[in-house]
């Protein structure tokens, strides 16, 4: 049986190598301007650019955002309409960018329920920049935690029944080799904005040793200086993964 990872012995020193964001907080924005809830998550689009770019400078080789949850889909008919054009123009507008900064880009995620067209751009943008070996930008879309353990399951489920796995060589080294997120490294650090302290089914197998952070702010104020500070903050804790201090 493979032995379990440690995940002391492959989480970074200082800064967080892979930080999770979930963007919260765009409706509220919106609310507060007079603007309709849309206007938010164009704002926050532009964020995620922002964010994405200041990855280098702190040593951010992973950045994994929440687009759209497996739970969005109850949001109202516009909403939802107009996200996903936002995420079509979105992936059209910002590839060549993404490829001209070195960033490669990976959707998680329960993909047959999106719109083929949708689905043919996230495909071409998976395709065009597998090249790059800057920083990996992950976009959970149509994600959730649980629905990502689910479909894993079936699949291992299958292939335990036709013979290709035994049921006592599944191990916490197996499981996650068929989740959504099998090439990526378990996040160190969860932001959370907009003053919910939620975890709303985001990445819950592979956070069970991340660090959390709460921020009142909303998602579309979220500046890469304040991104920088709270990752300055994650480098004086101790990580201790259930161990005590050296
Ligand atoms: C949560 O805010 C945000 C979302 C459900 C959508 C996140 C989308 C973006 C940041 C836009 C673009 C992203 C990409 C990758 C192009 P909310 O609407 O729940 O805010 P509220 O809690 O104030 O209502």
């Amino acid at each position: 049986m493979a032995k379990p990872r440690d995940p002391a012995k492959t989480a970074p020193r200082t800064g967080p190598r892979h930080v999770a964001i979930i963007m919260d907080g765009n409706g509220r924005w919106a609310q507060k301007r007079g603007r309709p809830r849309l206007f938010g998550h164009h704002a926050g689009a532009r964020r995620v650019r922002e964010i994405v770019s200041s990855c280098p400078d702190f040593g951010v080789k992973y950045l994994t955002i929440f687009a759209f949850s497996t739970e969005n889909w109850k949001r109202t008919q516009t909403e939802v309409a107009g996200l996903m054009s936002l995420f079509r123009r979105y992936i059209m507008k910002e590839m060549q960018e993404f490829v001209k900064e070195n960033v490669r880009v990976r959707f998680i995620g329960d993909r047959p329920r999106l719109d083929a067209k949708l689905r043919g751009l996230m495909d071409e943008a998976e395709a065009m920049t597998e090249g790059c070996t800057g920083t990996n930008l992950t976009i959970a879309l149509n994600y959730g935690g649980r629905d990502e353990v689910t479909r894993a399951t079936q699949r291992l489920a299958r292939d335990v029944a036709e013979g290709r796995l035994r049921p006592e060589d599944v191990d916490e080294e197996t499981l996650p080799r068929y989740l959504d997120t099998y090439v990526l490294p378990d996040p160190d650090l969860v932001i959370r904005t907009s003053g919910e302290a939620r975890i709303s089914n985001f990445l819950l197998w592979q956070s069970a040793y991340a660090e959390y952070e709460f921020i009142d702010t909303l998602w579309p104020d979220f500046t890469a200086k304040i991104f920088g500070e709270l990752l300055s903050g994650y480098g004086a804790r101790d990580r201790r993964f259930g161990a005590v201090s050296a």
